[in-house]
């Protein structure tokens, strides 16, 4: 099973919005979100779509994560995306540690690009293959963007992903549905970028990190 942590100590960053569309996205595996988050959200999420895939597994405690996984890995689960909480060091750091790969969603803001320095080292303490996942920006703002790859890949090291989920209304208004922004509004904007993650592998190195095929 792959395992994929999407980590930001910054609360709003998009960590949930990310982990249900890139889950959602991932629906001809068999794919299934864990939501380490005391707020729930994610799972609440889960409730307001009545049970429809992807399964949300709740996790409390971080020193239960490596056993949920490994359960779920049993059961025949090919994708775990890990939802986390924000200003969770432990949960965030063994996240990480139990992930192939980690996605850090920021907005392509002054504010939150200074405060993922925080997640930056966490992420590189752990070793593992790390994205950064633009959330949120104006959708066209070329400027806007390189400044901000200039901060993530100059100042903190840190990789861009090739994809990004800009600010659209589509997203707001199908996670309060319990949907997707495809399922939403399949030929909306909001749609057609968050089913990037179907046809867009993130590499370095020569690596492919993430493929959905
Ligand atoms: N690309 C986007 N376009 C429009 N709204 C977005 C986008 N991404 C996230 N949002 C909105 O931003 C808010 C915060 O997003 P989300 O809940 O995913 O962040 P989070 O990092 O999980 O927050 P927390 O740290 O509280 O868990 C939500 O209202 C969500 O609908
Ligand atoms: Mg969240």
């Amino acid at each position: 099973m792959r395992t994929i942590a999407i980590i930001s100590q910054k609360g709003g960053a998009g960590k949930t919005t990310l982990a249900i569309h890139l889950a959602a996205a991932a629906a001809e595996s068999v794919a299934l979100i864990v939501d380490t988050d005391p707020q729930a959200t994610a799972s609440r999420w889960g409730e307001w779509r009545k049970g429809a895939d992807p399964e949300i597994i709740d996790c409390g405690a971080p020193t239960l994560l490596a056993g949920k996984l490994s359960k779920a890995a049993e059961l025949g689960g090919e994708l775990a995306v890990i939802d986390t909480p924000p200003h969770a060091d432990a949960m965030a750091r063994q996240a990480a540690r139990l992930a192939d790969l980690i996605l850090v969603p920021c907005r392509p803001k002054a504010f939150d690009l200074a405060a993922i320095e925080a997640t930056a080292e966490l992420v590189k303490a752990s070793h593992k293959p790390a994205f950064v996942v633009l959330m949120a920006g104006p959708p066209r703002a070329p400027l806007i963007y390189q400044e901000a790859a200039d901060v993530i890949e100059g100042s903190f090291g840190l990789q861009l992903a090739p994809v990004m989920l800009p600010e659209r209304a589509a997203f707001h208004h199908s996670t309060a549905q319990g949907r997707t922004a495809d399922e939403f509004d399949h030929d909306g904007k909001a749609a057609c970028e968050s089913r990037w993650w179907k046809r867009t592998a993130i590499s370095s190195g020569g690596k492919v990190w993430w493929s959905i095929q």
